[in-house]
């Protein structure tokens, strides 16, 4: 039994060192697993589902020591690959949920064998929490990506202050802009936000409940949680009409 079971540990860790950590058919794609902490929960496996609650907060991140360089700094990318199309189009949209920069390798071991890194700085484009509509036919995919940051990346919240720069948000034509490498690490859990999907978890905390129907309430909440400036709030309504 308990060499059958080692066996198939190591089977399982050979798959998840050959599988991509971020979502089929998605580029840019990774081999590595970022680690993706959230206050109560972590995405265990790529593609797992979590419930709004769980995710409204920012996640902490950690890499395996083997990987993490002490003298890089790293940047953080969030993506939402599917919100729903305009009118008149099939097509989803992705949006850029968040892009935090300055991320640096700490002494902090998570789980023994995991380096936690963390940055300072908020932005440039503030974590928005993922808010997939009671409404929509599928869960939203959100995808993690950690890149190393060039000492020479020029880029201000000013640039992600309107939601047409999260909307539709080009992270290929980013990267080459801003001459940016493939990520080092990647990962990615689902929300579902239909009503029926909430029975599971924590997710009938504030899926079900007072806020079905309404994407707008758990914008609020999250800009006053990060304690974005008012200038933000206009981002976060105009964001609500998008439901994400
Ligand atoms: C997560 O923890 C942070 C800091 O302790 C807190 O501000 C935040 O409200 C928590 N979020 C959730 C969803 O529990
Ligand atoms: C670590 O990061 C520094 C600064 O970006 C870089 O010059 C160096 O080549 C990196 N080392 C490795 C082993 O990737």
């Amino acid at each position: 039994m308990y060499f059958v079971s080692s066996l198939l540990v190591a089977a399982l860790a050979g798959l998840a060192q050959a599988q991509s950590v971020t979502p089929s058919g998605f580029t840019p794609s990774a081999r590595s697993k970022l680690d993706v902490f959230f206050n109560s929960t972590m995405v265990m496996t790529p593609g797992q589902v979590l419930s709004k609650a769980e995710t409204a907060s920012q996640p902490k991140i950690a890499v395996s020591s083997t990987m993490a360089n002490m003298s890089a700094t790293y940047m953080f990318v969030m993506l939402d690959l599917d919100v729903p199309p305009e009118e008149g189009s099939t097509k989803r949209r992705v949006l850029l949920h968040a892009m935090n920069t300055g991320f640096k390798a700490t002494q902090q071991k998570i789980s023994g064998s995991a380096t936690l890194l963390a940055s300072t700085e908020k932005g440039p484009a503030a974590y928005i929490s993922p808010g997939p509509p009671p409404t929509d036919t599928i869960p939203h995919r959100y995808v993690q990506l950690l890149f190393q940051q060039p000492a020479d990346l020029s880029v201000q919240a000013s640039d992600f202050k309107d939601t047409s720069a999260r909307i539709n948000f080009d992270l290929n034509a980013f990267m080459t802009k801003n001459k940016v490498s493939a990520p080092i690490a990647g990962n990615f859990f689902m929300v579902d936000g239909r009503a029926s999907a909430t029975a599971k978890g924590t997710a009938s905390a504030s899926g079900s409940g007072g806020l079905a129907g309404s994407t707008v309430q758990p914008f609020t909440g999250a800009a006053e949680k990060f304690g974005i400036s008012t200038g933000m709030a206009g981002l976060f309504s105009g964001l609500a009409l998008l439901a994400i």
